[in-house]
């Protein structure tokens, strides 16, 4: 029998395990970890082996629960390297522990990095819930920023997958610079009330997949800032939280533009928005393109649709005039549920720039509040529709407005 006999995945099989061996394991306990114990000293000095070996490393964490400090996983390393996750994490509760460190755990400047975790392990339990109660930030821009539970910064051609983010102080996840990164299987939680416990933001980046995430936080489930590009978030359930977010764009001079958002296949459950885009009032001149939200359940959420460009939370902005920012080429398409407000679907766009390429196609979003039935709102755009819309496009513009943030 000759190889090609073989079926396929016996090839792949075997190919998988002679790359798995010639990986040379670092076994975190050897290092300095022990077992239930601190695992800061373990990680590191087993991370920093793998990252100077000159054939494929992996980083192993054996089952446990262990403690840990801030940790930075820095590279250029020589060669691929994998941390393997069977263990569960604490951070450190008091936030001085994190002295100017923005991040409990940081990736940066990696080429070809893989993380995983297996059943029951890779949870990264940021213990927020001190923090929370002496964060300000909404009535104090200038408070101390607290830790985001992951940064992701200058990441390439790398696949992390399978871990949770808990109670994180601040955001869970931050992704900066990456090219080609594959994010999956993440769980995020923190309660609704929690503040400025945003998901995942995305921003200066292209090439990234965020899919099968579960999150529930007090804040933006998934947001975009500038510079993000060829961006795939598929099958994300967000709830409790704010929704799902491209923006705010537009409050910062130079901001790179954003284009070719697909968020598809999603599930949006008990947020304050579904899918919006937002950009300031008295913006900076910027754009965003190629914005396409397909396959959106939304339930109970108060903004199931949203283009907002007079964002102005606070009335932080400096003057009401329009925004610059040039929206071009957004969809809403196959977007069906429940809605919590009266205007299901809103599309304000900027005077100064009115949107252009704007379609809804099967809208079905109902109202059973008081008042009627769900109404929608248009300014500065004539959206092209097709198949079934409720609540009918740019219907009378209804006279409740939100206050979100
Ligand atoms: C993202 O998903 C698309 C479509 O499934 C795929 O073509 C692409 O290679 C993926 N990119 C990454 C970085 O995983
Ligand atoms: C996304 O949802 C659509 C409509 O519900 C469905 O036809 C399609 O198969 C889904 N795609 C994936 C990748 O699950």
């Amino acid at each position: 029998m000759s190889i090609f006999d073989l079926p396929l995945f016996v090839i792949l099989l075997y190919l998988f395990i002679s790359v798995a061996k010639c990986q040379t394991v670092y076994d975190i306990t050897k290092y300095g970890a022990a077992p239930n114990g601190d695992a800061t000293q373990g990680l590191m000095g087993a991370w920093k082996l793998a990252c100077a070996s000159l054939t494929p490393a992996r980083v192993l964490v054996p089952a446990g629960s262990y403690r840990l400090g801030p940790v930075l996983f820095t590279g250029p390393c020589k060669s691929p390297t994998t941390i393997e996750i069977r263990g569960n994490f604490k951070a450190p509760a008091d936030p001085a522990v994190f002295k100017d460190a923005d991040s409990w755990v940081k990736f940066e400047r990696l080429d070809d990095l893989t993380v995983i975790a297996g059943k029951g392990a890779g949870v990264f339990d940021g213990q927020g819930q001190v923090a929370w109660k002496s964060h300000n930030c909404i009535e104090n821009p200038q408070c101390h920023t607290l830790p985001y539970n992951f940064r992701f910064n200058f990441l390439a051609n790398s696949e992390i997958g399978g871990l949770s983010s808990v109670n994180s102080k601040s955001f869970h996840i931050a992704v900066l610079g990456c090219d080609k990164l594959n994010l999956h299987d993440f769980q995020i939680s923190a309660p609704a009330n929690s503040p400025n416990t945003d998901g995942i933001h995305i921003g200066r980046s292209r090439d990234v997949n965020i899919s099968r995430f579960n999150i529930g936080t007090g804040d933006d489930c998934v947001s975009f800032g500038d510079g993000a590009k060829n961006i795939l978030v598929e099958k994300v359930t967000c709830g409790p939280g704010h929704g799902i977010s491209i923006g705010s764009l537009g409050r910062y001079p130079d901001e790179a533009p954003v284009t070719g958002i697909t968020i598809r296949n999603c599930t949006i459950r008990n947020t304050d928005n579904g899918v919006r885009v937002k950009t300031w009032f008295a913006s900076y001149k910027t754009t965003a393109s190629a914005l396409h939200f397909e396959n959106i359940i939304v339930d109970n959420v108060f903004n199931p649709v949203l283009v907002d460009q007079e964002y102005c939370p606070w009335n932080r902005c400096k003057a009401k005039t329009p925004s610059s920012v040039q929206l071009t080429d957004i969809w809403f398409k196959n977007v069906r549920g429940t809605s919590k407000g009266r205007e299901a679907v809103k599309l304000i766009c900027s005077s100064g720039v009115p949107c252009q390429k704007v379609e809804l196609a099967n809208i079905d979003v109902r109202y059973t509040g008081p008042g009627g039935p769900a109404v929608s709102e248009c300014k500065n755009v004539k959206p092209i529709t097709s198949g079934k819309i409720n609540p009918p496009a740019c219907g009378a513009p209804a006279t409740t407005t939100t206050n979100d943030v």
